[in-house]
């Protein structure tokens, strides 16, 4: 393999990039980023790769959600604690479902840079560059708007350390403490009807808690106490490269801008600057493999990303559609078994799943989410291997993007409440029942 540095990915073909109009603004907002701390710690990642390792082996499982996009607007106290509460609400039901730790991953503190299918979108004979996240212009429809702005870089890089900070904060002031669920509780969600089923089950756990703490005569380490990782699709190479460091007594290159980067499935050529830039940082990381993914292509990236089979490293985050994945998986599974190699399985049942309304609108229904699941699950397990995490874009808000679930959305209700500028995402309810719906397959095959 040729030397890999942080900017080697620069001899490749990038897909995806915006095109800024100065690059010396650019270099100036990406010497800037170089110069700032880094947002996470290689501890923390280290801690996190340990854990997924052990996902992989079926020891723990993994969470994985947050928004399709953040946006600038929506880093507030309320929206990062919702989003708080429905990922530790969904854990403590997979905790019970699984009897195993949950590993907490959030799209968030950096999940700001977006794929899009076109560069440019045209409305009303206007042809302007696509919207592609808040880290490089904004959904506006004006050219001002849509015009990349480096500076926005840095703006993407304080909004994910306030929220980092924010997080962090939460955890570790005891919002995060399993023998408190009730700090989680959401305003808005006491009149659901999961509402009942879901204190049971953290009265449950709670119970459980304390009882073994007064067996074991001591407090719950690690089990009474959760964190939470970070992770974002790592596409904008020039903003991952400026926070992608060497740090003093270890080995490899960081990227410090997150725990968990994920390699998105528009980006995941083998011959690409994205596969490059992955093939060289130490960071855990996840590949979105969807239907288009070839048995030799697979082969590859496997070879090219995991080629030392190091426990925790890989993800294969699957994303196939609730019509598909019983075509797809099993030759994945297949390829996997004969390298040899070690990865941790995941499902995002979202990606697969996006359908159109009649108006225009873009959605998915809670049972094709469902079904994938129902469907990973069952293939993983005839096939002799897995599924050890699920991937969800979510909300802690009261939002209609989805249809169906227990309040059985239609295509008239996502009028009311659709926000989200990119993909829909489950709303706090239908995360709950979602979760509520895992926790039952894993109890009933565990
Ligand atoms: C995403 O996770 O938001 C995304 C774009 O996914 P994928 O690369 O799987 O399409
Ligand atoms: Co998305």
């Amino acid at each position: 393999m040729p030397e890999w540095s942080p900017g080697s990915w620069r001899s490749k073909p990038a897909a995806q990039q915006p095109a800024y109009a100065s690059e010396a603004g650019l270099a100036l907002a990406v010497s800037r980023l170089a110069s700032l701390p880094p947002l996470v710690t290689t501890w923390e990642i280290e801690l996190l790769k340990t854990q997924l390792a052990a996902a992989g082996r079926g020891e723990r499982f993994l969470l994985q959600g947050g928004d399709c996009a953040e946006q600038f607007d929506e880093c507030t106290a309320d929206t990062i604690t919702n989003k708080l509460k429905i990922l530790l609400q969904m854990s403590l039901v997979l905790v019970q479902g699984c009897q195993k730790p949950v590993i907490r991953v959030g799209r968030f503190a950096g999940q700001y840079a977006k794929p899009r299918s076109e560069d440019f979108e045209t409305r009303n004979g206007e042809t302007l560059p696509s919207y592609r996240g808040d880290i490089v212009n904004r959904p506006g429809f004006s050219p001002a708007e849509r015009e990349p702005d480096p500076q926005l870089l840095l703006r993407a890089y304080e909004r994910s350390a306030l929220t980092l900070n924010f997080v962090r904060a939460l955890v570790k002031g005891g919002f995060a403490d399993l023998h408190h669920p009730e700090y989680w509780d959401l305003d808005f969600a006491q009149h659901s009807a999961l509402a009942g089923e879901y204190h049971d089950m953290a009265r449950g756990v709670v119970e459980s808690l304390r009882f073994m703490e007064n067996v074991a005569g001591v407090r719950a380490g690690e089990m009474g106490w959760v964190d939470f990782f970070t992770s974002h699709e790592a596409l904008h190479l020039v903003y991952e490269g400026s926070q992608t460091r060497r740090v003093p007594r270890r080995e490899g290159w960081y990227n410090l801008s997150t725990h968990f980067p994920w390699l998105g499935m528009r980006t995941g050529g083998p011959e690409g600057a994205h596969v490059e830039y992955f093939r060289g940082i130490v960071n855990p990381i996840g590949i979105k493999v969807g239907p288009a993914m070839t048995a030799d292509t697979f082969a590859r990236l496997l070879d090219i990303l995991h080629p030392h089979d190091e426990p925790g490293r890989l993800t294969l985050i699957h994303r196939f559609g609730r019509h598909q994945v019983a075509e797809c998986l099993p030759p994945l599974i297949d390829c996997v078994r004969s390298s040899g190699k070690t990865v941790l399985w995941c499902c995002d049942p979202m990606h697969g799943n996006t359908r159109y309304t009649a108006d225009g609108t873009k959605t998915r229904h809670f049972d094709d989410i469902l079904s994938e699941l129902e469907q990973s699950f069952a293939i993983h397990r005839s096939c002799g291997s897995r599924l050890g995490g699920v991937h969800f874009e979510l909300t802690g808000e009261d939002v209609t993007e989805c249809l169906g679930g227990a309040r059985n959305l239609s295509d008239a209700d996502l009028k009311r409440a659709y926000r989200s500028e990119v993909d829909p995402r489950l709303n706090y309810e239908q995360s709950l029942e979602m979760a509520m719906r895992i926790a039952r397959m894993m109890g009933e095959t565990a």
